[in-house]
């Protein structure tokens, strides 16, 4: 089967048994304002043996989520009125947090680093290989049933993906100094009590290193529950945390215990915790300090042994400032910071980091790919990866998917990536370190001249128009400072 599209590369679907969803029904809802291709998924998902249905913009998406409940949404990013990221938020609002995937062009990776920031489940580049969407698909509805077995939301409240399944499975260390300095905090800090707060870019691995952290513990054999603070609503986020017990409020009809009573002896991963309400950070604060919890409706304090970990890539430094975060409690939360280093900074890191991406992305498509070529893996460390090693896995998984033989090619890569590494490998340098007035306006030059190259995708008649240059002079220009 091929999916094509105007402008697209085909894509081939591999019959794969792995996905074979006849038995599950679940309900997908397509959001894509391309009716073609909104079709076409949504055909492909019903022969998959679910029940998909399309719709061609937010608002329609939005009216159809008042009558009919979906256990996945596939949403495309750009949308006429609504895009997929307000669409995200507005979907979480009223409905939590269903499982939402979004697709973008591999130009826009920054805006699906920040869907997943938002709370998205995952992402898929476009040209969309149907396989991939699969996966992804699979992947969420595995996460959400097993997130939902573990917490007990109130009855009759939307369910809400608080506590996220453990991960960290096939945790990678790296061996790259920045990655030693990781590994070196992580052990120094692992067998201790100690509150840490973990912070780094999206996608770098924060809650992996907090799952490690845990494994590395004496807490170990005892649960790891991770928590995203960003799903928690405010009238939810007492009783998640604390408990409650029947009566104390409408849609209270049995006790509930709070994750700091069911992390007992374990940890409690608290992710991105500067979106935790005012009151609920005074009331974490007193459950830090004196040890105990209160469910709520309760007289009795609870004694609770908890470790607390903690993740952001927010600056809660400026949270603080701003008086939207305590600064006791910031204080509490960090007794030791770790900084997980992006993957830009760990470059020694990325052959390996490769190679444990491809066995895994071997198992789970059922492919033998045994390694990259040279030049996949030279394009690779040029990249700047804004979306760190989430990225790296994905791009991996990609290209798997797409490789034939045994080797991936760089033809298996997204041409955004391809692009990007050529020009962030000739950059110029920097400008400051120029000791004389001509090199500086050729430096700019040169970088003018990429910038506008990149922005209209290489059409140098453009890129002259905008430089209010004849095409000549560019072609001089681009000989000179060598751009190919
Ligand atoms: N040390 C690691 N070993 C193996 N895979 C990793 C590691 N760190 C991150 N990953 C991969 O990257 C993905 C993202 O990691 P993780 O969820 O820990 O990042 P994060 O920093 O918490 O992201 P976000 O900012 O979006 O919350 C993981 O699902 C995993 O595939
Ligand atoms: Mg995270």
């Amino acid at each position: 089967l091929v999916f094509r599209r105007p402008g697209w590369q085909a894509i081939c679907i591999f019959a794969s048994p792995r996905y074979d969803f006849e038995t599950m029904k679940h309900r997908v809802l397509v959001i894509d304002d391309d009716p073609t291709f909104c079709r076409m998924l949504e055909g492909f998902l019903q022969r998959k043996g679910m029940e998909a249905e399309g719709v061609f913009s937010g608002e329609e998406a939005l009216n159809l989520l008042q009558k009919k409940t979906f256990d996945i949404i596939l949403s495309d990013y750009r949308l006429p009125e609504k895009d997929g990221i307000d669409l995200l938020d507005e979907i979480r609002e009223e409905h939590g947090s269903i499982p939402f995937i979004i697709m973008t062009s591999y130009a826009d990776i920054r805006i699906a680093v920040r869907a997943m920031k938002l709370g998205a489940f995952d992402y898929v580049t476009k040209p969309v290989n149907p396989d991939e969407i699969l996966l992804s698909i699979n992947n969420a509805i595995t996460q959400q049933q097993t997130a939902n077995s573990q917490s007990a939301d109130v009855p009759g409240k939307k369910p809400t993906m608080v506590v996220k399944p453990n991960p960290g499975n096939g945790y990678l260390e790296g061996q790259g100094p920045m990655s030693k300095i990781l590994q070196e905090h992580i052990e120094l800090v692992a067998p201790t009590n100690i509150s840490v707060l973990i912070q780094g870019e999206s996608g770098s691995g924060k809650e992996y290193v907090a799952k490690r952290i845990h494994d590395l513990s004496k807490r170990s054999s005892r649960p790891f529950i991770s928590i995203d603070c960003g799903a928690l609503s405010k009238e939810l986020a007492a009783s998640e945390l604390f408990g409650h017990i029947k009566g104390s409020f409408t849609g209270a009809i049995t006790d509930k215990t709070g994750q700091f009573e069911a992390a007992k002896g374990g940890t409690l991963f608290l992710d991105e915790i500067g979106n935790l309400s005012y009151e609920i950070q005074i009331q974490l604060l007193r459950a830090l300090q004196e040890r105990k919890v209160r469910k709520i409706g309760s007289n009795h304090d609870v004694e609770v042994d908890v470790r607390i970990l903690t993740a952001t890539n927010e600056d809660l430094i400026e949270a603080v400032k701003r008086g939207d975060f305590r600064e006791d409690l910031y204080h509490r939360l960090n007794e030791f910071r770790i900084l997980v280093p992006s993957l830009k900074q760990r470059p020694e890191d990325i052959a390996a980091f490769c190679k444990a991406f491809l066995q895994l992305a071997n198992q789970e498509l059922d492919k033998h790919l045994q390694s990259f070529d040279e030049e996949v893996l030279d394009i690779f460390s040029k990249y700047t990866w804004p979306g760190n090693l989430r990225e790296l896995r994905n791009v991996i998984r990609r290209a798997a998917l797409l490789s034939k033989g045994e080797v991936v090619l760089k033809e298996a890569l997204p041409a955004e990536i391809i692009e990007e590494s050529y020009f962030s490998a000739n950059k110029v340098g920097d400008v400051s370190s120029a000791t004389d007035l001509k090199s500086v306006a050729g430096k700019t030059e040169r970088d003018l001249i990429i910038q506008t190259l990149t922005k209209v995708n290489f059409n140098k008649s453009k890129a002259a128009q905008l430089l209010k240059i004849d095409r000549k002079t560019l072609y001089n220009k681009m000989k000179q400072y060598n751009i190919e």
